[in-house]
């Protein structure tokens, strides 16, 4: 494995918008080692979000390199590019994106089901990854007969369940009561614990003290990059 998890150099995105041009990121260096916890900082509108779609491989720079364990995927074509992203990243969204009529076990297996993977061993896989989000005993409910923190502990599964070794999590606690917060911040703490890489996005400084490394976007660039002792988030009895 190489030293760097994820390696940018002088990223740049630029969006078109009619006439205009509006500078996302204007040049970031970003390198993270594996086994991390960053969260990603900064006012609205200072690039958190397009700077975490080009590292989840969901959009690409206009300018600069991007290299994800090790590869150079900042040229890649789309279908190239969904494939290193389905291998690598696991995604958590602040709305928790599940499919409502579905249950919790069905919404963990989808991602096992676009990768052809066998009905028994998706089961199986699926109520392990349950199992690790401390939701074993709510596997048959649909995602509205669970709380809030439940929904996103459904999603955190969903995001383990394909063994991809980073976790990016866009304001996960955005939509989430302190106590809830703290809880789901446990549970990332955990996959970090076990190795995996996580990255998110907050605006709360509260959430952002559960990191290792707090970097701070301002207008497109990196402002500050501190590493940190991380609170030890506790899950409530
Ligand atoms: N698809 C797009 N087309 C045009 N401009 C965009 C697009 N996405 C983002 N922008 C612009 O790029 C800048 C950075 O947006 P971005 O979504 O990365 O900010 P953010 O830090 O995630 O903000 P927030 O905290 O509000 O989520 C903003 O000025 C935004 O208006
Ligand atoms: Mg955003």
């Amino acid at each position: 494995m190489p030293a760097a998890l994820i390696e940018m150099r002088g990223i740049a995105r630029t969006y078109v918008m009619g006439d205009n041009l509006v500078h996302a990121l204007r040049g970031v260096d970003l390198v993270i080692e594996p086994g991390s916890s960053i969260a990603i900082m900064g006012t609205s509108g200072s690039g958190k979000s397009t700077m975490m779609n080009i590292m989840g491989c969901l959009d690409q720079p206009t300018q600069g390199t991007y290299h994800l364990n090790g590869k150079d995927v900042s040229r890649l074509s789309r279908s190239q590019l969904a494939d290193v992203r389905g291998r690598m990243i696991g995604f958590v969204f602040q709305s928790f994106n599940l499919l409502s009529r579905t249950s919790a076990l069905e919404n963990v297996e989808m991602p096992l089901m676009y990768q052809g993977i066998p009905s028994r061993e998706r089961h199986k896989r699926a109520l392990a990854a349950l199992a690790r989000v401390g939701l074993s005993d709510r596997s048959d409910h649909h995602s509205s007969q669970l709380s809030g923190g439940q929904q996103q502990r459904v999603a955190i599964a969903r995001a383990l369940v394909g063994e991809a070794p980073v976790i990016m999590a866009d304001e996960p606690t955005g939509n989430l009561d302190t106590k809830t917060s703290y809880e789901v911040m446990a549970i990332l703490q955990g996959l970090v614990a076990e190795g995996k890489t996580v990255i998110l996005v907050t605006h709360e400084h509260d959430i952002a003290a559960y990191a290792s490394r707090v970097v701070t976007l301002r207008d497109g660039l990196i402002i500050d990059d501190k590493k940190q002792v991380p609170l030890r988030a506790e899950v409530a009895a």
